[in-house]
């Protein structure tokens, strides 16, 4: 294929990233990671489902950088996942420490790529990712808001009992306690939610919204949600490869946008082949502002400890 996506770190986020491309036939996909024999044993397994998938994509696990030059996109979600006795500021550090090096050899074979970090404290980590490869801000796009907004939406439906294709949320700010789902821009065939579901039911779905992580970690005992999360950054891969200029909630650089400056918080953006290419900028209540706000504090007390 005419088109190549790397996936840096094969755990399960990578893993079903590089499975879900390779399914959809949108890339060819290098599935990176430290581990010796994971990333190969992994692609392997899934270009043997390629003939099944009726697809095309050529996947390829490997530990060399090397093989994934002139990537169009590249995915990151190598990390640590929080341990027992670990602290905030330990996994910070730590994680910090993996993309510093991972973007360092990315942007070495793939100076034009566009990259998508996944790896969590999200925000956190795709302003580092900025930092590190000297990237314009249109080419550093992180996923968060379409993930919250797809948990939003498979509430509503539930609550509903609609098609979620009918469903549209709008979920903004950074990936954490403090995100920022807004009711009245969500909608169900165009319907605002507030017109259709009680202030209370309303306020269940957004709580659990804004837990949807925590709640999926406490089921599944060791590990996080990865289902989701990568069915997020594939669309938001197969928007910037198919230039679909689609809007979608995406954490991004700001730059005076929402009067927040030099950090990476969550906004509607339109991707495209470019990347981010515009910033869509709608208007806030003073309580959804107030909101945005305190969530981009939380970003900061992050991006503050690592020094990016
Ligand atoms: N280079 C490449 N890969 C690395 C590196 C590194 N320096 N350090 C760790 N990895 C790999 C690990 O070997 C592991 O295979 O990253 C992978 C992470 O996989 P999992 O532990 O299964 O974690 P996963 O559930 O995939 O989550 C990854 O995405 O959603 C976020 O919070 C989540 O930050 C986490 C990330």
């Amino acid at each position: 294929m005419n088109r190549k996506v790397s996936v840096i770190g094969s755990g399960n986020v990578g893993a079903t990233v590089a499975r879900s491309i390779a399914d959809k036939e949108l890339a060819d996909v290098v599935l990176v990671d430290i581990l010796e024999g994971v990333p190969q044993g992994k692609a392997l397994d899934m270009l043997e489902a390629c003939p099944i998938e009726k697809s095309d994509a050529r996947v390829l696990g490997t530990n060399d950088y090397a093989d994934t030059a002139n990537s169009d996109v590249v995915v990151v979600t190598a990390g640590l996942a929080r341990k027992p006795g670990m602290s905030r500021d330990d996994l910070l550090n730590k994680n910090h420490a993996i993309i510093k090096d991972v973007t360092a050899k990315v942007v070495k074979h793939s100076p034009k790529a566009i990259i998508v970090p996944v790896t969590n404290p999200l925000d956190a980590m795709a302003q580092a990712i900025l930092r590190e490869s000297g990237f314009p801000r249109e080419r550093v796009i992180g996923m968060a808001g379409v993930l919250d907004s797809a948990r939003m939406r498979a509430f509503i439906a539930m609550e509903l009992n609609v098609s979620v294709e009918n469903t549209h949320a709008f979920v903004l700010g950074g990936h954490g306690d403090t995100m920022v789902p807004l009711a009245r821009y969500s909608t169900v065939a165009g319907i605002p939610i507030t017109e259709l579901l009680s202030a209370e039911a309303i306020d269940r779905i957004v709580k659990r919204t804004a837990s949807g992580g925590a709640e999926i970690v406490k089921l599944l005992g060791t590990g996080s949600a990865y289902y989701a999360p990568a069915s997020a950054a594939v669309e938001m891969v197969e928007a910037i490869l198919k230039d679909k200029k689609k809007i979608l909630p995406c954490s991004v650089f700001l730059q005076g946008e929402y009067g927040i400056r030099d950090l990476f918080v969550g906004v509607p953006v339109k991707l495209g082949a470019r990347g981010v290419e515009q910033i869509v900028e709608i208007k806030l209540t003073a309580e959804e502002d107030a909101a945005l706000k305190k969530s981009a504090a939380a970003v900061k007390e992050l991006t503050d400890v690592i020094k990016v």
